[in-house]
């Protein structure tokens, strides 16, 4: 069967760790594709609410396999202490979980260079998880990385060595103390653990996986706007969040793609430095960030909050060439009388309705006004039963966007999910 792919349209953070619990009874097979411990995906059942880090968020759904793709990058200190909150769960990771060896592996010295890069970079700074990810990924390209299938060579320990000593002279250059012998030891232990997990070739896994008609979701991590091409260039991460990235990141032919699944918040989130258009700095944005509990999966830091953005959601439908929309935190707008919608945006002098090479400051939005539902959700049991209101907002993103949303979301609960009675896509 072709692969789905699951991904965020806006700067990450959509909710698709929900989503992906919530749609993985259907597959038998989940597998991440990009990123590392810089995403925190929560899910939120039976009163437990837990966050994903670098494992697919279907490791909690009993028959699923999930697997770890070549695209992603591995922290091995945060991942094994993933794996034990897991196991304490009762959740036997080792029987669901594959990693590719393809996979890159987050250094201690990784992390130093996030941190020196940014300290460097003073006001200008990325605004990073500070996870390694942005170092991780430019010794990958730069063809100096250490992947996980080099943590079963005898030379394992000599390349380490050797990628660290390089570390210490560009640390060198930051000017930047450090001690890495704890750090050193922990990181060291816990390859010890992924020694233990299976290891395989994931792109003739997952092609054998296609073969055998097993239906296959494809997770993505952060969301489109963060992507290393087509985000908001410097302040992205730095792999490819788009749907082409589930090919490079799993080693799938983009010809065995299906559906296109694109999350997107009933407004827009941005954490960490960047342009953000719709941002509201006043009661408005701060109302938004108190009802959607807008921090951090992963840092805690408060997340940035303002109006939906349609020139930046039609690029990422562009981009990703999205079949399916799911909306998500729709209840997070029920308190509020009138909703706003950037439809265009004034880039100098000029009225345009398409994501610009550069945001610059004095881009300014333009709204159009509708009226909000401004009832509490958590009755509605169906999107035929939704009020008018959020019927309208809903048929009217659907009409801009050319695509149908076949999901809304209105809680953090597995169960908090609305689905249109007549689509038979779940
Ligand atoms: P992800 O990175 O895309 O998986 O999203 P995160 O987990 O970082 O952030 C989404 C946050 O919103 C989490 O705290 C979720 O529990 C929560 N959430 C997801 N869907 C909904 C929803 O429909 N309504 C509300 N109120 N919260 C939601
Ligand atoms: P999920 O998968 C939201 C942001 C950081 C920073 C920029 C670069 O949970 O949606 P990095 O650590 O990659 O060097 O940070 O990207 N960022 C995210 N924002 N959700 C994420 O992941 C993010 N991962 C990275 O805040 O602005
Ligand atoms: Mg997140």
């Amino acid at each position: 069967m072709a692969v789905d792919v699951l991904l965020g349209l806006q700067w990450g953070d959509e909710g698709k760790g929900k989503i992906v619990d919530v749609l993985t009874p259907k597959y038998d097979i989940i597998a991440r594709f990009q990123g590392g411990p810089n995403a925190g995906h929560t899910l939120v059942f039976d009163d437990i609410k837990h966050v994903t880090h670098t494992i697919p968020s279907g490791i909690f759904n009993e028959g699923c396999l999930n697997i770890i793709g070549n695209g992603v990058v591995i922290d091995p200190v945060i991942f094994k202490r993933e794996i034990k909150e897991l196991n304490d769960l009762g959740i036997d990771v080792k029987s669901k979980l594959k990693i590719s060896k393809k996979a890159h592996l987050i250094l201690p010295t990784h992390r130093l260079l996030d941190q020196a890069s940014e300290r460097a970079k003073g006001k200008e700074k990325i605004g990073s998880t500070l996870k390694g990810i942005g170092p991780t990924y430019m010794d990958k390209t730069g063809r100096n990385g250490l992947r996980i299938g080099d943590i079963i060579s005898t030379s394992f320990k000599a390349k380490y060595e050797f990628l660290v000593r390089k570390h210490a002279q560009i640390l060198k250059y930051y000017n930047f103390d450090y001690d890495l012998t704890e750090a050193e030891a922990e990181w060291m232990d816990a390859i010890e653990t992924i020694r233990g997990l299976d290891l395989i070739d994931s792109e003739y896994f997952i092609n054998d996986a296609i073969k055998a008609n097993k239906s296959i979701l494809a997770e993505g991590a952060q969301g489109t706007l963060l992507d290393i091409d087509f985000g908001s260039y410097p302040y992205v991460t730095s792999s490819n969040t788009v749907c082409a990235g589930a090919c490079t990141g799993l080693g799938i032919a983009p010809n065995q793609t299906g559906e296109v699944i694109g999350i997107f918040k009933a407004y827009c989130t941005r954490v960490g430095s960047g342009p953000f258009p719709t941002e509201l700095t006043d009661e408005i944005g701060k109302k938004m960030g108190v009802a959607g509990n807008e921090f951090g999966a992963t840092t805690g830091r408060p997340r940035r909050c303002g109006w939906i953005d349609l020139p930046a959601l039609k690029y990422a439908v562009m981009i990703n060439g999205v079949t399916n929309l799911i909306m998500t935190k729709a209840d997070v707008l029920n308190e509020f009388k009138t909703i706003s919608v950037c439809t265009h945006y004034i880039y100098n002098g000029e009225k345009i309705d398409y994501f610009p090479y550069e945001l610059i400051d004095d881009l300014t939005p333009v709204y159009k006004e509708m009226k909000g539902w401004n009832t509490d959700l958590s009755e509605v049991g169906s999107m035929e039963d939704v009020p008018a209101e959020l019927a309208d907002y809903i048929s009217y993103l659907e009409a801009e966007l050319g695509v149908p949303i076949t999901m809304v979301s209105i809680g953090p609960d597995r169960k908090q999910i609305l689905v249109p009675e007549k689509v038979s896509a779940y």
